[in-house]
């Protein structure tokens, strides 16, 4: 459960303080998942191994650029209302709800397997902050749902390397990073003709 904004000295016109914090609480959260998810996508970027290397790596680093652009958004959007944006790395490890990113070293679809559940998470939170701010706040609510056209697209080039031709995925039975990651490397090795040990 993220921590309650103390109420604002001052807030938007309109608002009240109470609901400028409201708000600034569930701006945070959204910060502390946009600084995880730039990191993260770094981290990534670093790690992937194997065929298809270099289309990966550099696919990612993009998405570092917008995702970084959200977090400052989003910590202005909270400047705004009067309240402190908390940006440094004991307030992402502290305010969050998810465990840090599991994969290191690994190939690219299986790093791309386990992207396929951060984005999931990702999206799944910043969907709900949408709409817990759309009656009290619609400034907020567009610039969340401004930003999750553009996040729910990259999720998109995330998946598309994980879609058969029948439009299946083969993280569909994944619910953690390390079973997605395991689907992932199964699916490359499959497709390299390598056989695959099921145990
Ligand atoms: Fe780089």
């Amino acid at each position: 459960m993220a921590r309650r904004s103390p109420l604002p000295r001052y807030t938007v016109p309109s608002l009240t303080p109470e609901v400028g914090s409201q708000v600034a609480t569930i701006l945070q959260d959204r910060l502390n998942a946009l600084n995880d998810l730039a990191l993260t996508l770094k981290h990534v970027h670093w790690n992937v191994v194997g065929p298809h290397f270099i289309s990966v790596h550099e696919m990612i680093d993009p998405q570092v650029t917008v995702v970084r652009e959200f977090a400052d958004e989003v910590a202005e959007r909270v400047a705004t209302l009067g309240l402190s944006p908390k940006g440094t790395p004991g307030a992402i490890v502290e305010g969050r709800t998810w465990d840090d990113y599991s994969i290191d070293r690994a190939d690219t679809i299986a790093h791309l397997g386990a992207l396929d559940l951060v984005y999931q998470g990702v999206i799944g939170s910043h969907r709900k902050a949408a709409a817990d701010t759309e009656e009290i706040d619609t400034v907020t609510n567009d610039l969340l749902v401004g930003q999750l056209g553009q996040l729910e697209l990259f999720h998109w080039f995330i998946r598309a390397h994980l879609e058969s031709a029948s439009g299946s995925l083969i993280t569909d039975d994944s619910t953690t990073e390390v079973q997605a990651a395991d689907a992932g490397s199964t699916m490359s090795n499959e497709s390299a003709g390598v056989e695959v040990n099921s145990n």
